[in-house]
């Protein structure tokens, strides 16, 4: 069998080639010291799970003291962690794996414990629908124009410490996505308001990063953008938000485009858009614009076969925890070697350290837990 999508190597418009369609899912590790600074466990746990995929995109990197996530997020506001970085990207580049830093600021979702007594930031003073969320404030406009610039920092930052990209996390409710949405931004300035408005944040990050890496790389680099089809809150983005965010974001310089789904299959929510999966609806208006990278349950060779029939690109991401060799035994037809469980025994082998081991039990399907 020698003619899965997935075998193809993937060429991205900056440059960069890929040896083969999957890509590692951005997956917080919760591994890294106090202060975002990488530890040996972080690096083994990576190791263990590059040298076969395509490309890693690594845990969301923190890119401004007050956007830090979680304790043991891995940081990217401050020179310091260069060097760490460094033997990150060198450590994921085993046998040319493409290493990405996937750039990250919470916004409303931290908590002012994780940020040393702040108060969590967001566009506007609106709590998240959460059990255990915060009261935000409402950003300043120099703020906003300082943390695009955090952004752009941290993409300077990933570049010199030899990554081959960065991902921008503009899903999963963090802060890139709560400036387009009409639940957490309820601004009436310029970076508020319609949805245009709402847009501007995104409009000017990708700018910025991109017109950055631009400036200071000679090799190719790719600047990706994840983002979140539709959000449950009401006033919150409804699909066709999203092929609106979708045309804008199709005419940037931007190397890949990256839904966040639980399913690959999934529909969408929105009864104007049930005919078929929402990765679908997503190709169609891409159309070949940008390369699509899908994800959520891919835990066979078909599954990828089916998700890539709608994408370029294929992220799995829960597999590679339980089973870091998922692509070579689907690559070499091995399948029925695949591991879909892990026992508390078996974590140090796997280097599932605490952090990741305590977030995955969120987050693996029952049989995997
Ligand atoms: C332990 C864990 C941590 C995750 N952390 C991130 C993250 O840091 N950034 C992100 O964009 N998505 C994150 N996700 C979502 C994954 O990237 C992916 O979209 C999701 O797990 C579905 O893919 P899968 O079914 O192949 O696991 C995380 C998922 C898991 C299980």
């Amino acid at each position: 069998m020698t003619n899965e999508k997935y075998r193809r190597p993937f060429t991205f418009k900056s440059g960069q080639t890929l040896k083969n369609r999957f890509v590692m899912a951005p997956m917080t590790t919760k591994m890294s010291f106090y202060d975002g600074v990488i530890t040996e466990d972080e690096k083994r746990y990576y190791q263990m799970r590059s040298k076969e995929v395509g490309a890693v995109i690594t845990a969301a990197a923190n890119v401004s003291e007050n956007g830090k996530g979680w304790e043991g997020e891995l940081g990217v506001h401050d020179d310091k962690h260069i060097a760490g970085l460094s033997e990150l990207a060198s450590s994921i580049k085993v046998n040319g794996t493409k290493a990405i830093l996937q750039l990250y600021h919470g916004g409303r979702m931290t908590h002012a414990s994780v940020l040393k007594g702040m108060q969590p930031v967001a566009p506007s003073s609106v709590k998240a629908l959460r059990p255990d969320s915060e009261m935000p404030r409402g950003l300043e406009e120099e703020e906003i124009v300082q943390i695009i610039d955090d952004f752009k920092g941290a993409a300077i930052r990933a570049a010199k410490a030899g990554f081959d990209g960065v991902e921008l996390h503009g899903a999963n409710t963090y802060l890139i996505q709560q400036f387009f949405s009409p639940h957490s931004n309820r601004r009436s300035d310029k970076w508020g308001g319609s949805r245009d408005k709402r847009f501007r944040f995104i409009d000017e990050l990708v700018d910025s990063v991109t017109a950055a890496v631009e400036e200071i790389t000679t090799d190719p680099f790719i600047v990706g953008y994840r983002f979140s089809p539709e959000e449950i809150e009401d006033p919150g983005i409804r699909f066709n938000d999203t092929l609106y965010l979708i045309e804008q974001l199709c005419q940037k310089p931007l190397d890949y485009l990256h839904v966040s789904l639980r399913h690959y299959d999934q529909v969408s929510q929105s009864k104007d858009y049930k005919d078929q999966p929402i990765l679908k609806y997503l190709h169609e208006q891409i159309n070949g614009r940008v390369p699509l990278i899908s994800v959520g349950d891919i835990r066979t060779g078909e599954d990828a076969e089916k998700a890539l029939k709608n994408s370029e690109l294929a992220a799995v991401g829960r597999v590679l925890l339980s089973d870091p060799n998922w692509i070579n035994k689907v690559m070499e037809d091995k399948e029925d070697m695949i591991r879909y469980d892990v026992t508390e025994e078996e974590r140090d082998l796997l280097a599932l350290t605490n952090g990741v081991w305590g977030f995955m039990q969120g987050m693996m399907p029952e049989r995997l837990k």
